[in-house]
């Protein structure tokens, strides 16, 4: 191997973009118009037309989009919102955010998604909100999780940060909810170049809500409403989500086939590769996500090779250190065993045959 692995790389992505992006970035300069103009518009268009909601409402962040969505429903001290503690910080974050506390179902050991049969017993009077994670690309029980949330009444919010693009039943992930929540984070499906954010949503009073919410409460100038955020999109960033959407089928055809090549390549009964559900659904592999018993010993081992890995995520949220005052007591089994197992190895559309063979081989030696 002579080039080196990364564990991402955006700057090939950036490169056959370039010359549409570099044209509507220059218009967008010269036309003044930076923050919530057409380009904003148009995107939150094709998003809802793309993913099959009535609208969506963009905003500066995936945090965001979970904030606002908290928001729109209310949810605040003396809430609960039942969710995952094996996701990025975010997650439970924004619920901490709102004033409301997050709980911490178990997890299923082979998709990592949030376990269905360990939520029921946590919903009680409290209880506002289910916050599943389509996590690494792949959808949690969703179709299932709606129907508890119905027996409850209670609000179906979808952490879609890793999920653009992946579909339950053939429906996309975030239509499923009361809203859906993404992260254009550079490093995701779809991402853009800084920090963005969507929200789906079918009702046409919660969009509203959510674009007053996102603009300081209100829309009309010095009304304000609600106490909000200043959340908008700016121009340049649709812009290139514009460009990318156009091309997100064949990026996600390629992370599909890397991870195919992977399935039949990687052989070593000490790694567990990742599970797909065999139901009609489709994972857009934000993460590949394999699970080795010492880890510790395979990481040494990885480096030595310079293959690149990340560790998502190593740390229960509920023991993480800014959850203190929420003294929680779970020790969730199946958690803790797959935060000391997981380890992620490099996938992204870019990502080249000779590298995956390479990573392939180098696994496949390790004993
Ligand atoms: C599952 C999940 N939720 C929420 C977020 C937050 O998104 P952002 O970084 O755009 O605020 C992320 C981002 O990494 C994520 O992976």
């Amino acid at each position: 191997m002579n080039k080196r692995i990364k564990i991402f790389d955006l700057t090939e992505q950036y490169k056959s973009l370039s010359k549409k992006v570099n044209k509507d970035i220059l218009k967008i300069l010269k036309s003044g118009q930076y923050i919530l103009g057409d380009n904003v518009n148009k995107l939150e268009e094709e998003f809802s037309n793309f993913i099959g909601s009535k609208y969506s409402v963009s905003c500066n962040s995936g945090t965001d989009a979970l904030v606002l969505s908290l928001r729109a429903l209310d949810i605040g001290h003396g809430d609960e919102v039942i969710t995952t503690p094996f996701t990025y910080f975010a997650t439970a974050e924004a619920i901490a955010l709102v004033g409301a506390k997050p709980i911490f179902a178990d997890i299923d050991p082979k998709t990592f998604n949030i376990n269905y049969n360990d939520i029921e017993k946590y919903i009680n009077r409290r209880t506002k909100a289910i916050l599943p994670v389509h996590l690494f690309g792949q959808s949690a029980e969703i179709i299932k999780i709606k129907k508890l949330c119905k027996k409850y009444r209670i609000s179906l919010i979808e952490d879609c940060a890793q999920s653009f693009g992946a579909k339950k039943n053939s429906k996309y992930t975030g239509t499923f909810g009361d809203f859906g929540c993404f992260s254009f984070f550079p490093t995701k499906n779809l991402g853009c170049a800084g920090d963005g954010g969507m929200i789906t949503t079918n009702s046409n009073v919660k969009m509203k809500k959510l674009k007053k919410l996102r603009n300081h409460g209100g829309l009309i100038r010095n009304v304000h409403e609600y106490i909000g955020y200043n959340s908008r999109l700016d121009e340049i960033q649709a812009a290139i989500l514009l460009a990318k959407i156009k091309i997100i089928n064949s990026l996600d055809k390629k992370r599909n086939e890397i991870a195919k090549l992977y399935q039949s390549s990687i052989k070593n009964q000490l790694i567990a590769l990742p599970y797909k559900t065999e139901d009609n659904s489709h994972h857009v592999y934000n993460q590949y996500t394999i699970k080795v018993k010492n880890r510790k010993k395979f990481v040494k081992y990885l480096s030595a090779n310079s293959i690149p890995y990340g560790i998502y995520y190593p740390i229960p949220i509920y023991k993480q250190k800014a959850m203190k005052m929420f003294n929680y007591k779970c020790h969730l089994n199946n958690t803790e065993k797959i935060t000391k197992e997981c380890i992620s190895i490099p996938i992204y559309p870019e990502l080249s045959k000779e590298s995956i063979k390479y990573i392939s081989k180098v696994i496949n030696n390790y004993k």
